[in-house]
């Protein structure tokens, strides 16, 4: 909901695998009518479609590594053009890396924007590797975990009815794999950002409404204070 004319807000959500980038990254675009982009389901649907570009990405994901910077970049871009200026966006595990960040911010500056905050979510390893184990994924993005936030209907997604997946790249193996580089390749982004005076940390570890609540508080104090 943003100001006729205005450039939409751009928000991003950082943080290790499973600590809910993708949870509150839907609800806060449902909640303020802002587009969600997140790299990770750009991917998995253009691996869904059988491109070349999914091929290639399935690789990189299966192992738990990063996918190059410039097939992110471009995936990225071409969700930005397709969206109007006006549309506020939260990115969910994007940018991941400073070459990605810095793309990023050519990408908005043309169009006159920037990043209005990151907001950083944390939590311990032990509980990230449970939140994974007990991940399901509904076909349409809607998130569900077993231990933590279970369907209604053992299985099936609450909104649509279809059966709910688990992720291939949810192995303990390759998770280990993923949190080593959130560490190395991505963790330095807060400081990237904490420079630019844009960064909010949030504690991950409370219950999926309350953390909704603190995001918002952060987002909106934003918009008062420019
Ligand atoms: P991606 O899909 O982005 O995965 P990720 O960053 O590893 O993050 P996750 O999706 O695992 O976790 P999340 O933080 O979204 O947590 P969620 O909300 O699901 O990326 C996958 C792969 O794609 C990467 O490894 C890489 O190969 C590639 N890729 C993607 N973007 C890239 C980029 N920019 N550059 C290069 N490569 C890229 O929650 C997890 C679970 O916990 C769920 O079950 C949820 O229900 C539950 N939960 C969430 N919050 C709470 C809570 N507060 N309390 C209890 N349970 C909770």
């Amino acid at each position: 909901m943003e100001g006729a004319g205005m450039p939409g807000s751009v928000v991003v959500l950082l943080g290790p695998p499973g600590v809910g980038k993708g949870t509150q990254g839907v609800r806060l675009a449902r909640s303020r009518g802002w587009a969600h982009v997140s790299t990770g389901d750009l991917l998995r649907d253009a691996r869904e479609t059988g491109s070349e570009l999914g091929c290639q990405a399935q690789a990189y994901m299966d192992r738990g590594e990063l996918v190059p910077d410039d097939v992110i970049v471009g995936l990225v871009k071409e969700r930005l053009n397709s969206l109007p200026q006006s549309q506020g966006v939260v990115f969910d595990g994007f940018p991941r890396t400073i070459v990605q960040a810095e793309a990023l911010d050519g990408a908005l500056a043309d169009d006159g924007r920037r990043v209005s905050r990151v907001l950083l979510l944390e939590a311990g390893e032990e509980l990230l590797v449970k939140r994974i184990a007990g991940r399901r994924s509904s076909p349409n993005g809607r998130v569900y975990n077993v231990y933590f936030d279970p369907p209604e209907r053992e299985g099936l997604c609450d909104e649509t009815g279809e059966p709910l997946l688990h992720r291939a790249d949810d192995q303990p193996e390759t998770v280990r794999s993923r949190l080593a580089v959130y560490r190395k390749a991505t963790a330095p982004l807060a400081d990237f950002y904490q420079r630019r005076g844009v960064l909010a940390r949030v504690d991950g570890e409370g219950e999926i409404g309350a953390i909704h609540e603190a995001v918002q508080t952060i987002v909106q104090k934003k918009q008062v204070r420019p």
